[in-house]
């Protein structure tokens, strides 16, 4: 039997804090204008003191549930993106599992930085695939704000905190044209750029958390050039041209990347779903809060084509293209 997987349902959490630009000029020198027209980012959610990575994947696992239909002894896997976890093992994804009261299968992390969605939803579409798993959570989240140096301007600026979640549901089949279903996903890796994109700690380097480092203009020249190739195999391996594509969920680092994207497609910025202006970059939850936004305010219909791409540490990058 041939399998294909489908999204069923998509959920989201953003903590109650909101960070504005002008709350940052309070307490680093920078400037609402200097963020605004270097990255398009408005305003951040901030975790909560005791507000964990978990903490907020659970909300999103649970509304992608709700909103699917689906109840969490459903699942027979969960695979959880994070670069932020609770701790350094058990996998936050059984956190999240116990939480939900889900018993059976199996739960784990995926660390690929700002492509850890792309990344997990590939692991989970291939599991499906394989006839090894028929209902699978994923889930993208983070808490940054525990990572970054605030006294860093050139990077406490870029990031916020968030969860998205969306539930895969196997369908016999491997996907004909007009079939929904996730349609094709590419990873791709380059560990030499190690230095571009990093947090320099851990508990086999230092045994502390550390901080985020980047050296921006370099991650920002890779990234339009690992998405754009990305970009082109996802669209050649499902024989489409941009014009086949309905909508562009990407990764939410600066809305100067996202438009080159947009531009690469030909596509207008209205066929384009932007959070970064109200998330700025939630790393892995990036792509699952836009592409819950995009659904739940009814942008993104019923089987039109979603293109989502992304970049981060690593250097990581990936596409996938879903017909929703
Ligand atoms: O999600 C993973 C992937 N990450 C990304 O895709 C991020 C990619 N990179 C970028 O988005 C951009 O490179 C940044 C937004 C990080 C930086 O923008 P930029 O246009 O590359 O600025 P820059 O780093 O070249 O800095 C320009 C100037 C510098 O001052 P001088 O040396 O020209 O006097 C910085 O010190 O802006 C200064 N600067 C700031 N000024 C005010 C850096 N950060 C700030 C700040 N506020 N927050």
């Amino acid at each position: 039997m041939v399998f294909r997987s489908r999204i069923v349902g998509c959920g989201h959490y953003l903590p109650q804090r909101v960070v504005t630009n002008a709350d940052l000029e309070k307490i680093i020198d920078t400037s609402d204008e200097w963020i605004r027209k270097r990255t398009g980012i408005q305003a951040r959610h901030i975790a909560a003191e005791g507000e964990l990575t978990s903490d907020l994947a659970r909300s999103a696992a649970q509304e992608a549930l709700k909103n699917a239909g689906r109840k969490a002894e459903d699942l027979d896997l969960i695979v959880l993106a994070t670069s932020t976890p609770d701790e350094t093992f058990p996998a936050t994804a059984t956190r999240v599992q116990a939480q939900l009261g889900m018993t059976s299968g199996a739960a784990f992390d995926v660390q690929a930085v700002c492509s850890g969605f792309v990344y997990a939803l590939s692991v989970a579409d291939n599991f499906v695939k394989a006839g090894a798993a028929r209902k699978v959570l994923v889930i993208g989240a983070e808490t940054y704000s525990r990572i970054l140096d605030w006294q860093d301007r050139g990077t406490c600026v870029l990031f916020g905190d968030g969860a998205g979640a969306v539930v895969l549901e196997a369908e016999e089949g491997s996907g004909a044209n007009s079939d929904r279903g996730i349609l094709s996903t590419h990873i791709f890796s380059d560990g030499r750029h190690h230095d571009a994109l990093y947090v320099d700690g851990g508990p086999s380097s230092t045994q502390s958390t550390g901080h985020l480092r980047m050296q921006g203009q370099e991650v920002f020249r890779h990234a339009v050039n690992n998405m754009a190739q990305a970009i082109d195999v996802a669209l050649e391996a499902n024989d489409m041209t941009p014009g086949d594509v309905d909508w562009l969920v990407p990764h939410q680092a600066n809305s100067r990347i996202i438009e080159a994207m947009a531009r690469k497609l030909n596509l207008p910025m209205d066929q384009v779903i932007m959070t970064v202006q109200k998330h700025a970059n939630t790393s892995s939850a990036s792509i699952p809060l836009a592409l819950y936004e995009g659904v739940n305010d009814g942008r993104i219909k019923e089987g039109q084509v979603t293109l989502m791409e992304a970049m981060g540490g690593g250097f990581t990058w990936g596409s996938a293209i879903a017909r929703l």
